[in-house]
């Protein structure tokens, strides 16, 4: 019988941002995410005597030959770390808990599950120990993001000297240090559009090589990793969404000052902007917003507010979809 691992791996949320890269996949400056629970790839791998076509990739059981072309010089590239790659076909399988059109960035969790069954089927094949460490680099290398979400809770990726064991080249859990108000977390995805991003993010990062800001973007991001960090561990909210929506903003406003200049975000993006700072300043709930590499806005707030926000959200910001996601505990094998 041919071998065949099968891994759910979820989605994250930077609350720190990756934006702009060198080299392979290797960071300009730290990102610090909460993996999330809901939204997440379902990826089975199924390895298969060698044959003429490398990958055979089925999204949603569709025969999908771009993504598998994708996939498979993602694996070639990595075959140095996985020599066993070269030795057989793959049959890949995945689909996403999450709808397609929900314009949620599926890379993280997609690369992420796929990583995860390569370095089971090393263990399998080569009697290794699993190694999550090795997991993250190899979902890197597949898109810098994915490298987060091997872990449940909170991840730092990008080396800096405030916190110790950080690495560029693989992302580190965060978790013990954390104080438990972070570890329940809510993040509810209001969705704006869910066309496809005007500009991807490997072009958005490209542009940040020629962009005059970047530096002070990067030192920034420092910075906010190192304040973000502590606020994460002493439980301080009000320095958490300080930093986590001048990071969002911080992101957005780079796009606009890169050259050519880009626009994601949209006229609702800000409307919610603006309700959600009117309804912190009148009730002192202590939501805040971040957005990723699009216009959809994500709400993060305390378990312990979930009632009051979920009401705001239903009565002021009634017209959109919602994916009421939260703080999730990382892969688990099928
Ligand atoms: C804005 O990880 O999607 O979501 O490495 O080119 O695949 P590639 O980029 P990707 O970039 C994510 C950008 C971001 C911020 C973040 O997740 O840190």
């Amino acid at each position: 019988m041919n071998r065949f691992v099968k891994w759910e791996s979820p989605s994250n949320i930077a609350l720190v941002k990756y934006w702009g890269k060198h080299n392979v996949q290797l960071p300009k400056n730290p990102s610090i995410s909460f993996t999330l629970s809901i939204s997440k790839s379902i990826t089975s791998v199924e390895l298969i005597p060698k044959a003429n076509k490398k990958v055979e990739f089925y999204f949603d059981n569709i025969l999908n030959v771009e993504f598998g072309l994708r996939i498979e010089k993602y694996l070639s590239n990595i075959s140095g770390e996985l020599p066993f790659l070269n030795d057989y076909s793959f049959v890949v399988k995945s689909t996403n808990t999450f709808p397609h059109s929900a314009g949620i960035a599926s890379s993280a969790s997609a690369f992420s599950a796929l990583a995860m069954c390569l370095v089971d089927l090393d263990c399998e094949l080569n009697k290794n120990e699993f190694s999550l460490k090795k997991a993250s680099n190899l979902a890197r290398l597949g898109s810098g993001s994915a490298c987060r979400s091997v872990y449940g809770g909170i991840s730092i990726w990008g080396k800096t000297q405030d916190i110790e064991n950080s690495a560029n080249e693989y992302a580190i859990p965060l978790n013990n240090e954390i104080h438990s108000v972070f570890q329940t977390y809510h993040d509810d995805i209001i969705i704006i559009d869910s066309d496809k991003k005007s500009v991807s993010s490997s072009a958005g990062h490209k542009l940040m090589d020629t962009n005059p800001y970047s530096t002070e973007k990067y030192n920034q991001s420092y910075i906010n990793t190192k304040l973000l960090y502590t606020a994460l561990k002493d439980g301080n909210i009000s320095e958490f969404i300080r930093i986590v929506e001048l990071e969002a903003l911080s992101l957005h406003s780079m796009m606009m000052v890169s050259n050519p200049s880009f626009i994601l975000i949209k006229p609702e993006t800000i409307n919610i902007i603006n309700k959600l700072r009117e309804f912190r300043n009148d009730t002192n709930i202590p939501i805040c917003f971040t957005l990723d590499a699009g216009p959809n806005v994500h709400i993060l707030y305390p378990d312990e507010n979930k009632k009051e926000v979920q009401k705001f959200i239903m009565s002021d910001i009634n017209k959109f979809r919602v994916i009421k996601d939260c703080v999730g505990k990382g892969p688990l094998k099928l």
